[in-house]
């Protein structure tokens, strides 16, 4: 049978690292919050002339030498994000174009925290399918754009300038504090290539319900307001996501722990056949407490929230990049990944290395 198998991987990580007791020079918070409530240490934000696109490329770059693959075997690009470099187009022909492939086709995938694994299965559909032989499918974010602070309140966080922000800016980007400490900007790619086999992607559940979108959206900016952006809603702050954090952690816990329950069941496996666990970093206790209900001992649950907070799109990817690299997941290894993230949207994917 053919299978869509993970050749190679690679990921980049933005260039500014910004640790809890920074971000508590310009909002009211705490390192020691931050740690206990997230598991959230340091973060990585885009510098200014960084963009999505930017981090997928890189990221792409590092795959493809992985793969000692020349660019021109790319049949299908995928990119999932939900911080592009533009309204339109999406960030899958910047990527296209920066990278120097043909014009092979471009898929743009939005689903957040889930675009990972929501991009590795229409990959793996149109490698099944006989429409793609080989897919780049990159996952990248650039959160930073999304982020309260004045350029002013940024430059005395990184220590470049002794201006600390008014108490009206201090005020407003504490407002937002639950939120913002719990991101960061990546790009991570993988190049998928049919082969016959054990190897390769196995099986995916994914999973939608919009009835509680507005638990976690980003309420302005959008083309259902005339115009579809306006300083009014910049002064309201309608920018930056709303998200009622208690209530996506309840979901996010019982529909990860179901969609996993549901592929090992249908699939016929057990904990001791996976070599490794890849969970989106939303917060580390949202997966500890996923790892405890699935009994998943701790070696075989990959982390790095505490390295790079939430990066979204890019999270699974850069777990995998991580294990591959580091030795923890090697050609035959069963692997799990479970995402959640915004719309709501949710699935689990099992890959044989
Ligand atoms: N620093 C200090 N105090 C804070 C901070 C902060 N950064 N943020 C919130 N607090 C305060 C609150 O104001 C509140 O204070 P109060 O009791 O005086 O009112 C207190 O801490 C507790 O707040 P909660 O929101 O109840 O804290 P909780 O333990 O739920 O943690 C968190 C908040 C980290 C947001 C958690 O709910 C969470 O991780 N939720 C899920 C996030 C997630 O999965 N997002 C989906 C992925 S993102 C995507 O798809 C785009």
């Amino acid at each position: 049978m053919l299978r869509a198998v993970v050749v190679a991987s690679g990921a980049e990580i933005a260039p500014n690292r910004v640790t809890n007791p920074m971000m508590a020079k310009i909002m009211d918070t705490s390192d020691e919050w931050i740690r206990e409530r997230s598991g959230v240490e340091t973060r990585y934000f885009a510098s200014p002339d960084q963009a999505t696109s930017d981090f997928g490329v890189a990221a792409a770059r590092r795959a493809l030498q992985a793969a000692a693959m020349d660019p021109s075997e790319i049949d299908l690009v995928v990119f999932a994000t939900m911080t592009p470099d533009h309204y339109f187009p999406g960030c899958g022909t910047l990527l296209q174009h920066k990278l120097g492939l043909r014009d092979v086709p471009c898929f743009d995938i939005r689903q957040q925290c889930s675009g990972f694994l929501y991009g590795l299965q229409l990959a793996d559909a149109q490698i099944r399918a006989g429409l793609a032989r080989t897919v780049l499918l990159v996952g990248a974010e650039v959160h930073v754009g999304f982020m309260p602070w004045t350029n002013a309140n940024w430059d005395y966080m990184i220590g470049t300038s002794e201006v600390a922000p008014t108490p009206e800016e201090y005020a407003w980007n504490s407002k937002f504090r639950h939120l913002v400490v719990l991101f960061g900007d990546a790009g991570a790619a993988v190049v998928l290539k049919g082969q016959e086999g054990e190897r390769g992607v196995l099986d995916h559940i994914l999973h939608a319900e919009g009835a509680d979108y507005e638990k976690l959206y980003v309420p302005g900016t959008g083309f259902k307001h005339r115009p579809y952006t306006s300083p009014e809603q910049f002064e309201r702050g309608d920018h930056i996501p709303v998200m009622d954090g208690r209530f996506v952690f309840k979901m996010a816990t019982t529909k990860m722990v179901e969609v996993a329950t549901e592929i090992m069941a249908r699939n016929h496996v057990g904990v001791e056949d996976l070599k490794m666990v890849l969970m989106h970093q939303a917060n580390k206790r949202i997966n500890e407490y996923c790892a405890k209900a699935l009994g998943f001992p701790e070696p075989k649950v990959a982390h790095n929230i505490h390295r790079y907070a939430n990066t979204t799109a890019a999270t699974i990817p850069l777990l995998w990049d991580e294990c591959v690299r580091d030795g923890r997941i090697v050609p035959g290894d069963l692997v799990l990944m479970i995402a959640f993230g915004a719309g709501m949207t949710w699935g689990a994917s099992l890959v044989r290395a």
